[in-house]
C-alpha cells in the first residue's frame, strides 16, 4: 500500500517541480561557472603576461644584476611571483622562494623555440599559471622572465561555487519533499475521500458525508458528488415509498373484490342484492383496470427513451374538443362548464398527451365540486407565453395539503377520492407531461371556495 501507490498526483507533481529547480539552477550553475570563472581566469592571464611584460622591459633597458634584484623585490610583495633566468634556464633571480613546481615548469620549457606567451594555463590542475617572456637586447637573447600565478585561490572560488550549488540542491531537495507532503495532503488526500465516496455510492450505501468546505475546484467536486449521493438517497427512498403505495392501492380493492365475490356467492341472496354486489365488483375491477394503465403511462413517461411527439397546434380547437368530450359528465352532475380562449393561440405540444393533462384537470374539477358549481377553463397568451387556467368552485384543498397534491399517489381525502376509484396519479402524471414540454403547472385554492390549476407553457410566434 502506502505512500507511493496512494500519492501519484503529488509524486508526479513534486517531481515536475523538483526537475524544473534543478534545470534552473544547473543553466545558473553553468552560466556562473564558465562564464564568471573563465572571465576571471582570463584576466588573471592577461594581467600576468602584461606584468612579465612590462619587468622585460625594464630589464631590457638594463641587464644587470641591481636591476634584477629590484625586479624580484617588487615582485616578492605582490601575489605573483617572478624568476628571471638567463638563456639557459639557469635562474639569476626569484622573487620568493623556488619551488620544485616551479624549478620542473622552468627546466620543462624549451627555452629556444618559446617567444613569450603561457606556458602553463591549466588553472583546475597546475599549482600555477605560467607565462614566459624572452628579455632580448639588440635582437639577441639574454635571458627569460618567468611570471607564476598561484592557483590556489581561483580553485577556492570553483570550490565555495560548487559547494554552494550543491547546499541550493539540496534545499531543492527538501523543498520538494515538502513540496510532495503538502500536496499529498491537499489535493490527493481529498480526491481519495471522493473515490471512497463514490465506491460506497456504486455499491449500494448512498448516506456518504464528505466534510469539504474548501472553496477550490476540489470543495466544488466533494459538493457535487454529496448532491450526487443525497439525491441517490431521496431516489432510492422516493422508489421504495411509491412502491409500498402502490402495492397498497393495488390490495385494498382486491380485498373489496375478494369480499363481494365471497358475498355474491351466497346462494340465500336476492337477486337484487346479487346484481348490487356484482355491479360493484366489476365497478372496482374498472378502477383497477385504470390504474394499471395510469401506472404504465408514469413508467412510460419515465423512461429515457419516452419521447413527445410536438406539433403546432390552434389550442382553442383542443380545448373545444376535450370540452365534447366531458360534458356529458359534467351534465349528469348538474355543473356548467364556460371554456374562455383567446383566438389564435398557437402551442407546440404532443396534442393527445396534452389533451389528456386537460381532461385529468377538467376530471378532477368534475369530482371535487357539488352539483350546481361552474368549472370554467380560460387560456390567455401574455407574450411567449401561454396560460391555462382550470378554475372550479368546489371543495378546495387545504393549504397544507397544496405542495403535495402533485407527488404521485398523493390524496388529501383517500376515503372520499377513493369512492370514485381515485388514485392519486392524475396530476403527477399531468406534470410529468408538462414539465416534458418545457411548461410549469401549480394550484391555487381556498378551502370550501374552489381550485385554479394553470398550466404555463411557451407559446409559438
Ligand atoms: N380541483 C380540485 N379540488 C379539490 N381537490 C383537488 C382538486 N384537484 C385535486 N385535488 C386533490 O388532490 C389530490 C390529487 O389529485 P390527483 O388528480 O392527482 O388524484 P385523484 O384525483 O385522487 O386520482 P386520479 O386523478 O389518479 O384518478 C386529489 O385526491 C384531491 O384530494
Ligand atoms: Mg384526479
Amino acid at each position: 500500500m502506502g505512500f507511493k501507490r496512494k500519492n501519484k498526483l503529488a509524486t508526479k507533481l513534486g517531481v515536475l517541480f523538483l526537475t524544473s529547480i534543478m534545470l534552473l539552477e544547473g543553466i545558473l550553475f553553468v552560466v556562473l561557472y564558465f562564464g564568471f570563472l573563465n572571465e576571471r581566469v582570463m584576466v588573471e592571464t592577461d594581467a600576468l603576461i602584461a606584468r612579465g611584460n612590462s619587468h622585460r622591459d625594464v630589464l631590457e633597458k638594463h641587464f644587470d644584476r641591481s636591476t634584477r634584484e629590484h625586479v624580484a623585490l617588487m615582485e616578492s610583495e605582490a601575489e605573483t611571483q617572478v624568476v628571471i633566468t638567463d638563456t639557459r634556464n639557469n635562474v639569476l633571480s626569484h622573487s620568493n622562494e623556488m619551488t620544485s613546481e616551479i624549478e620542473n615548469t622552468i627546466e620543462s620549457v624549451n627555452s629556444t623555440v618559446v617567444d613569450g606567451g603561457i606556458i602553463e594555463g591549466d588553472w583546475g590542475k597546475a599549482p600555477f599559471i605560467s607565462s614566459i617572456s624572452p628579455v632580448k637586447i639588440k635582437g639577441e637573447q639574454v635571458g627569460y622572465v618567468y611570471m607564476f600565478l598561484d592557483t590556489s585561490g581561483i580553485r577556492d572560488v570553483r570550490d565555495r561555487l560548487t559547494s554552494q550549488f550543491l547546499i541550493v540542491m539540496g534545499l531543492a531537495l527538501f523543498l520538494t519533499i515538502i513540496t510532495i507532503i503538502y500536496l499529498s495532503r491537499i489535493i490527493t488526500k481529498p480526491l481519495i475521500h471522493m473515490k471512497e465516496a463514490t465506491q460506497k455510492m456504486s455499491s449500494g450505501e448512498h448516506d456518504v458525508s464528505l466534510k469539504e468546505n474548501r472553496n477550490d475546484e476540489l470543495g466544488e467536486l466533494a459538493r457535487a458528488i454529496q448532491r450526487l449521493s443525497n439525491d441517490l438517497l431521496r431516489l432510492k427512498n422516493e422508489r421504495s415509498d411509491f412502491l409500498a403505495s402502490i402495492s397498497h392501492e393495488l390490495r385494498t380493492p382486491l380485498t373489496y373484490l375478494s369480499g363481494y365475490a365471497e358475498i355474491a356467492k351466497r346462494e340465500n341472496l336476492s337477486p337484487e342484492d346479487r346484481s348490487r354486489y356484482l355491479t360493484i365488483i366489476k365497478e372496482e375491477s374498472q378502477n383497477l383496470t385504470n390504474l394499471v394503465k395510469d401506472l404504465f403511462d408514469m413508467a412510460k413517461m419515465d423512461q429515457k427513451g419516452f419521447s413527445i411527439e410536438r406539433e403546432n397546434i390552434k389550442l382553442c380547437p383542443l380545448i373545444d374538443e376535450v370540452r365534447e368530450k366531458v360534458k356529458p359528465a359534467f351534465e349528469n352532475k348538474g355543473l356548467s362548464l364556460y371554456t374562455n380562449c383567446e383566438n389564435d393561440i398557437t402551442i407546440s405540444v404532443d396534442s393527445d398527451r396534452f389533451s389528456q393533462v386537460l381532461l385529468n384537470l377538467l376530471d378532477n374539477a368534475l369530482h371535487y365540486s357539488g352539483a350546481g358549481k361552474t368549472v370554467r377553463i380560460e387560456a390567455v397568451q401574455i407574450e411567449n407565453e401561454v396560460k391555462i387556467d382550470v378554475i372550479d368552485e368546489g371543495e378546495g384543498i387545504p393549504e397544507q395539503d397544496l405542495p403535495y397534491i402533485f407527488d404521485r399517489l398523493y390524496r388529501v381525502d383517500k376515503s372520499r377520492s377513493r369512492k370514485y376509484g381515485g388514485s392519486g396519479l392524475g396530476l403527477a402524471i399531468a406534470k410529468d407531461i408538462i414539465e416534458k414540454h418545457h411548461g410549469t403547472i401549480s394550484a391555487k385554492s381556498r378551502v370550501g371556495k374552489g381550485t385554479t390549476v394553470q398550466i404555463v407553457i411557451p407559446g409559438v410566434e
